[in-house]
């Protein structure tokens, strides 16, 4: 280990699922509310139109403090630092949100200025409203600029406590000739070699791969969460499922729902399968066993089990504890 330690900002959650419910769409703030995901994200970004953009903002501060979110977390994308909307988004929120707003979403971070600056906002408008709570912040990662400044934006503020790949305007940004939101493309392959013997295949490539692993690598080097965004084609449901897998591999804790029937598939795949939780309870238990006959090594059916196996046993198994909590 080194002699600077990482700890996690935030304290254990469960962020499997976040669920966007455009800020102009009253219509489906309860239904959010009562529904299964972990995180709700009211949006004032891109799901509200321009001219609506002020109602918007009045229906979400209502809604912050009238609808009962229950036990979620409840976030808000505000508007980018480029727009007139971004500053009164802060403040409305801040000011008049009420004590229930967990964290506000900055999109489109360029630079760690930029997130300095949100930061500036609501420490002043929280010293004016007399707020109790931290109000934390999370971060898309979603243009060429901020990918290339992720480690100054997560070092910009003690707020920061999630980053988010934003892929519809990662691409836009970075020039790429796709309009697939997080899903595959038929033109990124590989030929396998000529070979006399056999057909030439086609292996698709991740084109997401470089950008999603480099953020939850800079998540994790600061403590913070890395979560994985859209996936535009809420139809596809086996696609959304590879996605959210292999993300899941790479560190991701959850992935965005832009329609609620990706809710249950990002809750599926982010929970950890069965064999996975009896392992680590299995590893628990054997070194209970072993600490209580006072052994210095912990083994399991015969095979060693060393200390990195029991921190990750302990992290699957506290997960599934705030699992069974949630939906009992
Ligand atoms: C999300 O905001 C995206 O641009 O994909
Ligand atoms: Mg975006």
């Amino acid at each position: 280990m080194s002699f600077t330690p990482i700890e996690r900002r935030t304290p254990p959650r469960l962020y499997r699922s976040k669920l966007f419910v455009p800020g102009s769409q009253t219509k489906f703030f309860e239904k959010a509310a009562a529904g299964p995901a972990d995180v709700v994200c009211l949006d004032l970004e891109d799901a509200v139109a321009p001219g609506d953009k002020d109602k918007a903002r009045d229906n979400i501060v209502a809604a912050l403090n009238d609808v009962n979110w229950g036990n979620k977390l409840v976030t808000v994308r505000i508007n980018g630092l480029d727009t007139n909307f971004c500053y009164r988004d802060v403040i409305a929120l801040v000011e008049k949100g009420g004590e229930r707003l967990d964290a506000i979403m900055v999109p489109k971070v360029g630079t760690g200025a930029d997130l300095y600056a949100i930061d500036m906002l609501i420490t002043q408008a929280s010293s004016f409203a007399g707020r109790k709570k931290q109000i934390g912040l999370e971060v898309i990662i979603e243009s060429a600029m901020g990918l290339g400044n992720i480690d100054e934006i997560c070092r910009a503020s003690k707020r920061l406590e999630t980053l988010h790949f934003g892929a519809a305007d990662y691409a836009a940004s970075q020039g790429m000739r796709t309009t697939n939101i997080g899903g595959g493309n038929a033109d990124y392959v590989m030929l396998t070699d000529t070979a006399p013997d056999r057909a030439r295949e086609r292996h698709w490539n991740d084109l997401w791969h470089f950008p999603l692993f480099r953020m939850c690598q800079a998540a994790r080097a600061h403590g913070i969460v890395p979560i994985d965004g859209p996936f535009g084609d809420y139809s596809d449901a086996d696609g959304f499922r590879v996605q959210a897998n292999r993300t899941a591999i790479l560190g991701c804790e959850g992935k965005w729902a832009i329609h609620p029937s990706q809710v249950a598939l990002a809750n599926e795949i982010f929970t950890p399968p069965e064999k996975e939780v009896k392992r680590a309870e299995a590893i628990l238990a054997a070194m209970k066993d072993s600490h209580e006959k006072g052994l210095g090594a912990v083994s399991l059916n015969g095979v060693l089990i060393d200390a990195a196996s029991i921190r990750q046993a302990q992290v699957i198994v506290q997960q599934m504890k705030m699992i069974q909590a949630r939906t009992a």
